[in-house]
């Protein structure tokens, strides 16, 4: 990479908590949000103690409930109770599933515009504590109008309607995707890929205080035929089950971001360089083509097109909605590029903060994959969105820009 302009925005560190099962038998039944979020913002802050506490210019921590100990501008409480002084404000972002990543796009514009010089970017979701769409009141015009369809509120109908819609899309796929998924999760674990990325929490249960210290999703033991003979909970003798669908999840990440001025003054290394990014709209009822548009505006900004990116990490709201980017895209559906370390289908989905997770682990791939030059982090958005970011590998060697596996 050359060298580091002053406005550029370089993803510095990132961490998260062990993403817990959301509801009453999860780690965290007995964890505050808030407690979650500060956990994952003093482990990025400690290991990168040569930014001094008063230097960091503003903390957005994202969340999609943003009541109870989601609510009060998360960036502000959380960085009070992470010990960074007072004179470092906060606030709260929410874009639902882009969150975190929208925690980043937004800080990173700040430092792009020379606003700031170092921010924390992260976000939390408690959905056992805050079960999605608790407490919501669509407004009645949405359905009265038909302005959007039914299925729309409904993350689950709304990937019923990804398979209807591209019947080559086939629950077959789906499975075989999700299974591939917990496949690669577990061979990262044992490979240790997330030890760097992972903070212990001090949980409570019944028997006393313990330590989280790994996702708590993880099903190595997945099968094809366990698969096949799981309830369809969105629809009788519909396609997407709790195997081919992203967990409810309990989990906070945090990241640094930095300028290129402040990476000189601190002696920081970055990971990743943020070359552009976008956010696009879809018909809410198919909400997981998301990606597929954003990516496009994305690539286009940067002057790309989709062979410059050599490793791809997308979200894993729902099998089906993947497999949608990857057919858009021409991409076969175990590309080795996709996702090398598995996705949510394996860890969890903890709405606001999974966006985090997704750079955290782009950013272990560049470290592996020097012959990448280009990368994509990516998700899907309630309601008809997507987001896309690019960033670039600083450990890109020079030459062409490969992609993993070709
Ligand atoms: C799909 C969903 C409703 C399932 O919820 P759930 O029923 O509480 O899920 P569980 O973990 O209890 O799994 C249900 C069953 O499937 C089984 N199962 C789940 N994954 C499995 C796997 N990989 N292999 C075998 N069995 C599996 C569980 O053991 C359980 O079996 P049981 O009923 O015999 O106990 C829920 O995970 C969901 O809503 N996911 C989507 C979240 C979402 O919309 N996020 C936002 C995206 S935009």
């Amino acid at each position: 990479m050359a060298q580091h302009s002053a406005l550029d925005a370089y993803f510095i560190d990132g961490a998260r908590t062990p993403f817990g099962r959301a509801g009453d038998k999860g780690m965290y039944r007995r964890t505050r949000a808030d407690d979650l979020a500060v956990k994952a913002i003093r482990a990025v802050v400690e290991r990168n103690a040569t930014i001094p506490l008063d230097r960091y210019d503003d903390v957005a921590i994202a969340a999609t409930t943003q009541q109870g100990d989601q609510g009060l501008t998360l960036g502000r409480t959380t960085a009070i109770l992470a010990g960074l002084p007072n004179t470092v404000p906060g606030l709260a972002i929410d874009r639902m599933c882009a969150g975190s990543l929208t925690s980043v796009t937004t800080m990173g514009s700040g430092i792009r515009a020379g606003a700031y010089d170092v921010v924390i970017a992260g976000g939390v979701e408690h959905m056992g504590r805050h079960p999605m769409g608790f407490d919501a009141d669509p407004n009645p015009r949405f359905l009265a109008e038909k302005l959007v369809e039914p299925d729309a509120l409904y993350m689950g109908k709304t990937a019923e309607r990804l398979h209807d819609r591209f019947p080559d899309l086939t629950k077959e796929r789906a499975d075989s995707y999700a299974l591939n998924s917990q496949r690669k999760a577990d061979a990262a674990v044992r490979a240790g890929k997330f030890d760097t990325d992972i903070v212990p929490v001090a949980i409570e249960s019944d028997a006393g205080w313990g330590l989280a210290t790994r996702d708590e999703h993880l099903r190595p033991d997945t099968s094809m035929e366990a698969l096949a003979g799981l309830k369809t909970p969105f629809r009788p003798h519909g396609r997407v089950t709790a195997g081919n669908a992203s967990p409810l999840t309990d989990g906070a990440t945090a990241s640094i971001l930095a300028s290129g001025a402040a990476v000189k003054e601190f002696g920081l290394t970055p990971k990743m360089r943020l070359v552009n990014f976008a956010f696009a709209g879809v018909e809410p009822e198919v909400m997981g083509l998301g990606p597929v548009p954003a990516t496009k505006k994305a690539l286009q900004r940067a002057g790309l097109t989709i062979d410059d990116i050599g490793l791809f990490e997308l979200n894993e709201a729902f099998a089906v909605q993947v497999l949608s980017f990857l057919d858009a895209f021409g991409i076969a559906d175990d590309d080795p590029s996709v996702n090398p370390y598995g996705g949510a289908i394996a860890l969890g989905h903890p709405l606001a903060a999974s966006g985090v997770r997704l750079m955290m682990q782009l950013a272990n791939q560049f470290a592996e994959h020097p012959e990448v030059r280009f990368g994509l982090t990516a998700l899907c958005v309630g309601l008809g969105q997507g987001g896309a970011v690019i960033w670039e590998n600083p450990h890109w060697n020079g030459k062409r820009h490969a992609r993993v596996g070709r």
